[in-house]
């Protein structure tokens, strides 16, 4: 993840991120420094940088999606934090750093997730964009809270956690809810909020469809292959767990394969677009991360 393009994406969100999250001398400001610890800890701002490159592949500026882009960031961000409690997956390392509830505690990593959830919505609510459609707003609000709940990302982490994983057709399932479904919402807001028509939006939630499952099988195979250096998270937090995985079912070389095909897939779903190189080089630095 390191060509210009991506970095300068990711510069884009930090510095917009700055200027939402809360911060000074507060009865809470120890809530404030446990969210801004975990949300300034070092992302790659995937999330970010797909809203902001259909945007631009339809011909917009960063500047149309990006409070969505922010809230989109924040609730990943919350999902890591309680993602990693000793309730859920119990890891100590995230994004380089020990885990929020390794710094502040369980309770505060708990209330900095509810917060940063919240802040989300508070920073879409006040979108003021010219141009664009209040009606294509709601719709954008809309699709981040689906994509963030029950039918969502939680519902995954929800299958994860309690639900039956033996086949892999489940598994595929669980992994397009829990990662894919917030990878899914940014495409789809970034082309909702770019004027998109219904077969743009489409073609632009078959490739994050499509990318979300990949991204997901790489970080099951990171999990085994990958260096906790580099990848700023433990390896083997799976395996502890006792998860059911891409690699558990169907074997790191089966894996690499499929994983493959879901990219092949994605990149496909773009060629309906004029300007799709940025989304293309993105699906294709995935396949091979290392973080
Ligand atoms: C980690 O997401 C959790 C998954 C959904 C696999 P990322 O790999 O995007 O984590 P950050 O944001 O770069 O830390
Ligand atoms: C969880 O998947 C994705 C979230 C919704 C947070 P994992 O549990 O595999 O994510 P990592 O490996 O801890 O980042
Ligand atoms: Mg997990
Ligand atoms: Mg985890
Ligand atoms: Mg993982």
């Amino acid at each position: 993840m390191k060509n210009d393009f991506v970095t300068e994406y990711a510069k884009i969100t930090e510095a917009a991120l700055a200027r939402y999250m809360p911060s000074g001398d507060a009865p809470q400001k120890r809530l404030y420094e446990a969210m801004n610890y975990s949300i300034f800890a070092g992302g790659k701002r995937l999330r970010p940088m797909i809203m902001m490159m259909t945007a631009k592949m339809l011909g917009k500026s960063p500047d149309t999606v990006l409070p969505f882009a922010c809230a989109m960031e924040m609730i990943h961000t919350y999902s890591l934090i309680h993602d990693d409690l000793p309730a859920m997956d119990n890891d100590d390392l995230r994004r380089g750093k020990p885990t929020n509830h390794k710094v502040f505690g369980e309770a505060e990593a708990i209330l900095a997730g509810d917060a940063l959830l919240t802040k989300a919505f508070e920073v879409v609510s006040g979108y003021d964009e010219d141009g664009v459609d209040k009606s294509r707003v709601l719709r954008a609000i809309k699709v981040l809270a689906v994509s963030a709940g029950s039918e969502g990302m939680v519902g995954g982490q929800d299958i994860d956690i309690y639900g039956d994983l033996s086949e892999l057709d489940k598994l595929k399932h669980m992994h397009s809810l829990k990662t894919g479904a917030i990878i899914r919402a940014s495409g789809v807001i970034g082309a909702i909020l770019s004027g998109a028509d219904e077969k743009q939006i489409r073609a632009v939630d078959e490739y994050c469809y499509n990318l979300g499952i990949a991204f997901q099988i790489q970080d099951d195979l990171l999990d085994v292959l990958g260096n906790e250096e580099a990848l700023g998270k433990p390896i083997g937090s799976d395996a502890d767990n006792n998860k059911s995985t891409y690699v558990t079912l169907c074997g790191t070389e089966k894996s690499q394969k499929l994983q493959e095909e879901y990219i092949k897939k994605a990149k496909a779903s773009l060629n309906i677009f004029d300007n799709n190189e940025e989304l293309l080089a993105l699906a294709d630095m995935l396949v091979n991360r290392r973080v």
